[in-house]
């Protein structure tokens, strides 16, 4: 009985384009795309710069986990240029269809976006010289268990590149305010929901030399939420997790309006500066990746 209803669970969720073995909380396609699009807005200055860092080759191929609407993989897309490629995956499909209709005409040839969860990443049966991914692990509940996995999927000498949160408090305001405790309580409640843990990011580069890595770089950045675009962010992030909070009954409606008021409040006031949560990057190459064959 206990099967037949996990088994209706499962086709349930794959109808919808999610598979089954996420726990990812916010909202997802169109509806999480203005979001999205402004986190790119914030982050990719500092991702840009790290890739040119890493020093990605024109013609390499990279694999992109939980890659979102595509916006990274775009931008992945132009630095392996036409003799590249890239194969963007995620774990929804609806992300993977507002991917799509943003996929300039110039990428449609050497940029692939395809539904597939990062746990089920050892269905591919090619290796690559860069594997990334940017704010996915921090919501997942045992990012440890891709390490491996990638490790089999990159070719002697390729990059792990992985961008994250590196935790929640980082994201605060000068002064503290009534809206930023709302918004760590909201952290706390996706982070339970997920069941992820948003410190892993620290004790990740340790973690990936013990499985036999070499860690070349780490980096840190702050941004700051210095245009009234980018502060709507903060609501955004709100709106996002609304419906998962609700359904997981952590809040009533009248509840989620009063917080979403203070964290208006925050938002609105610009007398009040916001730091975004700080970005964490680190790249890594496997140091005998023959021996994960
Ligand atoms: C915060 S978004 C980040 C999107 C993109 N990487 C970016 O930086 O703009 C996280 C993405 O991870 C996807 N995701 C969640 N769990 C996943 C899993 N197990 N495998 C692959 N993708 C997953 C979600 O669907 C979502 O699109």
């Amino acid at each position: 009985m206990f099967k037949k209803m996990l088994w209706s669970v499962c086709v349930v969720a794959n109808i919808f384009g999610v598979a089954s073995d996420s726990n990812y909380a916010l909202a997802a396609g169109e509806k999480d795309k203005e979001r999205l699009i402004i986190l790119n807005e914030i982050y990719n200055p500092f991702s840009l710069r790290f890739f040119e860092d890493c020093n990605i080759q024109k013609g390499a191929r990279v694999l992109e986990l939980g890659c979102g609407i595509g916006l990274m993989s775009q931008i992945f897309a132009s630095a392996v240029g036409k003799e590249g490629f890239v194969l963007a995956t995620d774990i929804n499909e609806e992300q993977l269809q507002v991917a799509r209709s943003l996929l300039p005409q110039e990428h449609a040839l050497h940029l692939e976006f395809r539904q597939l969860s990062a746990f089920e990443m050892d269905s591919l049966d090619e290796q690559f010289d860069v594997v990334c991914a940017r704010f996915l692990l921090v919501h997942l509940k045992e990012p440890q268990k891709l390490i491996q996995k990638i490790k089999k999927l990159l070719k002697p000498g390729g990059k792990l590149i992985i961008e994250d949160i590196t935790h929640n408090l980082s994201l605060h305001s000068s002064p503290h305010t009534e809206g930023m405790v709302i918004l760590h309580h909201l952290d706390q409640l996706q982070g339970e929901i997920q069941q992820s843990d948003d410190q892993y990011f620290a004790s990740f580069p340790e973690m990936l030399e013990r499985e036999g890595f070499k860690v070349h770089a780490i980096q840190k950045a702050q941004p700051t939420l210095d245009t009234p675009r980018k502060r709507k962010s903060i609501l955004f992030h709100l709106s996002s997790l609304k419906d998962v909070l609700l359904d997981a009954g952590k809040m009533t409606e009248e509840e989620y309006s009063q917080m979403f008021e203070k964290v208006l409040e925050l938002e609105q006031n610009s007398s009040v500066e916001i730091y975004y949560y700080e970005l964490g990057q680190l790249c890594a190459t496997p140091l005998n990746p023959s021996s994960a064959q």
